[in-house]
């Protein structure tokens, strides 16, 4: 190992951090409503199908890439020698830059239901529709205005991610995380009872566990692959740069399951709170975009339980602590390439691009409502939609440089550095990897070949920015 690079504390701490960085925004505030656009059950299937096959897979050449390599997401193929993939890193950090953007300021919005919950909480359960437009420059008047709130919150955010960063990611992170995370998924169970149990919700129940096929095209295949390597935090090659701190003898397939596992709990049961919790609060006509929903849909949850307020609290402070561990992994990686390509200095680097981040951010929270923008997206029958920039953002992204990025990770393992490289890497804590036959074909066929076809399949079907 290069002498000097950072290690991960402990065993926990990595699992902590790897399914920290998996568990966020992603999980809560995306999946429920790419669920619900997606069709429902049919979509948790193809989710399902698509996280175990190639999902996992890819996780597991992710972490054995980078702890063989013991490098930044583009040093990766410089070590192993091959220099002409460096692109795959290119695409994976542009990707992280561009998410770390819009997810700072969505952070923001996090940390402003905290205080909203703690102090005004009588507001979002009289109109949550109108208070989530609100905050972000809409008002019930019509009128528009900068939503200085919403910048100042994801200033806050921003700020807390570069501090922790700076200071390293040991510490407090891994102990709170400890503890947040359980408390997290005690939480969503508790919040799950209450939103199934709520009138109305049955509908929403209902439609997720249906299978219409009819809702079924490629394009949700594309949506789901974005959405799970997404979630799971690959495809940037996130996982090669948490993999490059990971001990030798740490054992892979096992961390790589657990993650996963964890990861697509949060998200299910995310789902299974959210849609019927949307289903009861905003009547099915008026369900527009899945955006809001994390937001609006749940102060009918929290309005109908007892202590209500005390939970909302809890919820936002959790899924804060969720956003803000995804958060910094993104950063991390952007800054451990920066530090170690160009030898920049990590306190100036990471300030420099955070402040650069939140400034393009800005964009993201501004167009939702700002006085500039006010007609080009906001659609009075429909209520919000997402404006073509914000879309713009998470389509380039999640539809495109993820799919791009991982499919050029599989080919490197597949048929350049060799899965049997990856094997070895694996075997390196001292147990035999038993899926190794399977592994070496999901990655060098089915993995390829599954990205490769949906993408071109979707581009085919003509999917244009809606
Ligand atoms: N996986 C995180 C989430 O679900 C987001 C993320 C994406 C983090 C890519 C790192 C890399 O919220």
């Amino acid at each position: 190992m290069e002498k000097g690079r950072a290690q991960w504390g402990s065993k926990i701490g990595f699992i902590l951090a790897a399914a920290g960085s998996a568990v966020g925004l992603g999980n809560i505030w995306k999946f429920p409503g790419r669920a619900y656009e997606g069709g429902g059950g049919c979509f948790l299937l193809i989710y399902l199908i698509i996280v175990i096959f190639l999902g996992a897979p890819m996780m597991l050449t992710e972490l054995s890439v980078g702890r063989a390599s013991q490098a930044n997401i583009v040093g990766v193929f410089h070590n192993l020698g091959r220099k002409n993939f460096a692109w795959v890193g290119w695409v994976g950090i542009l990707g992280a830059f561009i998410i770390t953007c819009y997810y700072a300021h969505v952070g923001g919005w996090v940390l402003r239901y905290v205080a909203g919950y703690a102090t005004q909480s009588s507001a979002i359960y009289s109109d949550s529709l109108g208070y989530f437009y609100n905050m972000l420059g809409l008002h019930s008047d019509g009128t528009t205005s900068i939503p200085w709130t919403a910048i100042l919150f994801a200033a806050l955010f921003m700020a807390l991610n570069a501090i922790i960063i700076i200071r390293g990611v040991e510490g407090g992170i891994e102990r709170f995380n400890k503890i947040g995370m359980p408390a997290l998924f005690i939480l969503l169970l508790i919040l799950l009872v209450r939103s199934v149990t709520l009138d109305g919700a049955e509908k929403g129940l209902e439609y997720m566990i249906s299978l219409d096929w009819s809702k079924v095209n490629f394009s949700t295949f594309l949506a789901a692959l974005g959405q799970a390597f997404y979630s799971l935090s690959i495809g940037m090659a996130i996982m090669i740069t948490y993999g490059s701190y990971l001990p030798r003898d740490e054992n892979i397939p096992g961390n790589t399951a657990l993650i996963c596992a964890m990861d697509t709990l949060v998200a299910f049961l995310a789902g299974f709170i959210i849609v019927p919790a949307v289903f009861a609060t905003l009547g099915e006509n008026e369900i527009g975009k899945g955006g809001g929903f994390a937001f609006v849909s749940l102060a009918n949850v929290f309005h109908q339980m007892p202590g209500g307020t005390f939970f909302g609290v809890l919820f936002y402070l959790l899924l804060l602590f969720a956003a803000l561990t995804s958060c910094m992994s993104l950063i991390e990686s952007i800054v451990a390439f920066l530090t170690e390509h160009y030898a920049w200095k990590r306190t100036p680097t990471t300030i420099i691009v955070c402040i650069i981040m939140f400034l393009i951010g800005c964009l993201y929270t501004c167009t939702q409502a700002a006085v500039p923008l006010k007609g080009i997206w906001f659609d009075a029958t429909n209520g919000v939609t997402f404006p073509p920039f914000c879309d713009f953002m998470e389509y380039l992204t999640d539809r495109i440089m993820i799919p791009v990025c991982a499919l050029g990770v599989a080919i490197f393992v597949g048929w350049v550095w060799k899965p049997e490289n990856a094997i070895t890497e694996v075997e390196q804590c001292g147990v035999r990897f038993r899926l190794a036959k399977v592994y070496s074909i999901l990655i060098k066929y089915v993995a390829p070949v599954a990205i490769l076809t949906i993408l071109i399949m979707s581009i085919a079907a003509g999917i244009t920015l809606s």
